[in-house]
């Protein structure tokens, strides 16, 4: 397949960016996104240009490192599918594709497609743990775990952290991927002594962060890779007015 490719490029996070057009050829429809952008940025550097930047780390939808907006969805059309999953079969010959960063105050571009998601991580240092005493493990059976419990609490841990769901939200929240969180541990016995002060702490600094508030539109489950569903978000918000 040849490709027109429209690629937004920043040098930093001063700088102003703009799009900028790329023509790829020979592209495989077995080539994932990433390795067709890996082809693009073997040229660039043969010829002595700057590759485009992006993320990436495990290229195998677990790690939730890659993220792109592309042609306007944030990890592309496909549902339930990361950038690095993303097949370019999805693709017609002579396509134009646009390729753009994450979108919201809170990710502020880094360079071209980075974006910087610390935000995320001071959201989990505020609560996203249980406290436990140290010693040797306890027995796997200690702790009697109801199976739809724990069907629901592992669903819920399934959020990779990827932060399409603020990237596709109309107000930037950041909602889906909190209360994912907090879901996950709220469920199972081991996450109740904390569960109060991990809903406040951690809906606190989603907000102390600059996220927008939801107004369950559902952008962001319907780009969600893991399909975390909008009910996440109100059961945060139950255990969050529960420990207010
Ligand atoms: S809730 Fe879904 S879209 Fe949001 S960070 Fe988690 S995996 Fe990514
Ligand atoms: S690179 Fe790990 S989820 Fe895409």
């Amino acid at each position: 397949m040849n490709l027109t490719l429209k690629v937004w490029r920043q040098k930093g996070p001063a700088d102003e960016g703009r799009m900028v057009t790329y023509h790829v050829e020979d592209v495989s429809p077995d080539m994932s996104f990433l390795e067709m952008l890996d082809v693009l940025n073997e040229r660039l550097i043969l010829e002595g240009d700057d590759p485009v930047a992006f993320d990436h780390d495990c290229r195998e939808g677990i790690c939730g490192m890659c993220g792109m907006v592309i042609n306007g969805v944030a990890h592309g059309e496909q549902r339930a599918t990361t950038t690095c999953q993303l097949h370019m079969r999805h693709f017609k010959d002579g396509d134009t594709i646009t390729i753009e960063p994450w979108r919201a105050a809170p990710f502020p571009v880094v360079k071209d497609l980075v974006v910087d998601r610390s935000a995320f991580d001071r959201i989990i240092q505020a609560g996203g743990f249980i406290s436990v005493p140290a010693g040797s493990a306890p027995d796997a059976h200690t702790i009697p775990v109801k199976k739809a419990d724990a069907d629901a609490a592992f669903d819920a841990a399934t959020c990779i952290g990827c932060g399409a769901c603020v990237a596709a939200c109309p107000n930037g929240s950041a909602s889906l991927f909190t209360a994912a969180k907090i879901t996950h541990l709220g469920l199972l016995p081991q996450g109740q002594p904390e569960r109060d002060s991990r809903a406040k702490a951690m809906v606190e600094q989603m907000d102390a962060e600059g996220f927008g508030g939801c107004t369950n539109t559902g952008e962001c489950t319907a780009v969600c890779p893991k399909g975390i569903p909008l009910e996440t978000i109100a059961r945060m918000n139950r255990d969050y007015l529960r420990a207010k």
